[in-house]
């Protein structure tokens, strides 16, 4: 299979976990593909297993929160393999807390490698794929998470600003041909092993399966498919995939109704008790709601 023969692509965070899995399948397409992480020895070993069962890597370790790294990935990029045509943002990191007990280094450090790494990036890929004018497509990485979950707010919060970035960097770059899409992944990786504690103390406030959380491999075909040509159409979606489930995530939208009148205090205190109040939005992770509607299993 050569689908993506003609692509170029660098994949951050890809020394393990989702990332890694993204690169090879990418490369099994005939992607090249620019094999990015934090831990060198992780990066080096995937590109070298890329290129020794025919396909074509590098590596280029580093730390994607480096603004000015960012651009020298891109770089690496033209260098070795004379364009880029995608950009995936996987690299992330995830310290769980709860309000109480986050730390500022830890929800710093969120913001950085998460916001910061994804943003960076994504600025300088967009910027050099103008100047090669054959278009391109970043894909960045959130989270269900976004949608709110105990101990889940700062890392959450992270992925809700990529989330944001998205669309409105996908609305910036519409008519040059460059798409900017986001992913909401579900595997079973180092990161989903750090939050397995937590995820059993929140399965016993939902009917989630996450005792089968899916193989990292599951996910890859999405990166592949909106990294493709055949996903031309498509531009600042959030796409989920959760096992067989695969679903566009609603963007945050003005919600129903909307009240029209010149709004005191008193008047806002009366449209509450007799509209608004009704209308409060779900809370939180609707993982529920969906396993309900679909009648299956997630997972
Ligand atoms: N696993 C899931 O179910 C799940 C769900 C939703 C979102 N995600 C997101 O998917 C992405 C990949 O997650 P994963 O589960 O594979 O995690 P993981 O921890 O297994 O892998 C993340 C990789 O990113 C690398 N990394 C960390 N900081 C970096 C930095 N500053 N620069 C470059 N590389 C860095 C790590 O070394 C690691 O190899 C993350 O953005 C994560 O938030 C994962």
């Amino acid at each position: 299979m050569s689908k993506l023969a003609d692509k170029a692509v660098v994949v951050t965070g890809a020394g393990g976990g989702l990332g890694a899995a993204y690169a090879r399948y990418l490369a099994g397409l005939g992607a090249a593909v620019v094999v990015n992480d934090v831990d060198t020895t992780n990066a080096e070993a995937v590109a070298e297993e890329i290129a020794s069962n025919g396909g074509r890597a590098i590596a280029a370790p580093g730390d994607v929160s480096q603004w000015a790294f960012a651009g020298s990935l891109v770089e690496a990029c033209m260098e070795a393999f004379g364009t880029v045509t995608g950009f995936v943002n996987n690299a992330g990191i995830f310290r769980p807390a709860l309000m109480e007990d986050v730390s500022e280094d830890d929800f710093r450090r969120m913001i950085e490698v998460n916001l910061f790494g994804t943003a960076a990036c994504a600025q300088a890929a967009a910027g050099r794929m103008k100047k090669l004018g054959k278009g391109g497509s970043i894909v960045n990485v959130a989270s269900g998470s976004q949608a709110g979950d105990i101990a889940l707010g700062a890392y959450g919060a992270t992925k809700a600003a990529i989330a944001s970035l998205t669309y409105s960097w996908a609305m910036e770059l519409r008519g040059s041909g460059i798409r900017m899409n986001a992913v909401s992944p579900l595997a079973e990786t180092a990161m989903a092993k750090q939050n397995a504690h937590l995820m059993a103390v929140q399965a016993q406030n939902r009917e989630v399966h996450y005792a089968a959380l899916p193989p990292a491999e599951a996910n890859a075909p999405l990166i592949a498919f909106l990294l493709s040509d055949a996903s031309a159409g498509v531009n600042g979606q959030l796409v989920r995939i959760a096992g067989r489930q695969l679903s566009l995530v609603t963007h945050p939208m003005i919600a129903a109704p909307v009240l029209e009148d010149d709004w005191t205090l008193e008047k806002i205190e009366t449209a509450f008790e007799e509209t608004l109040s009704r209308h409060q939005q779900k809370l939180g992770l609707a993982f529920v709601e969906v396993h309900d509607r679909v009648g299956g299993k997630l997972g």
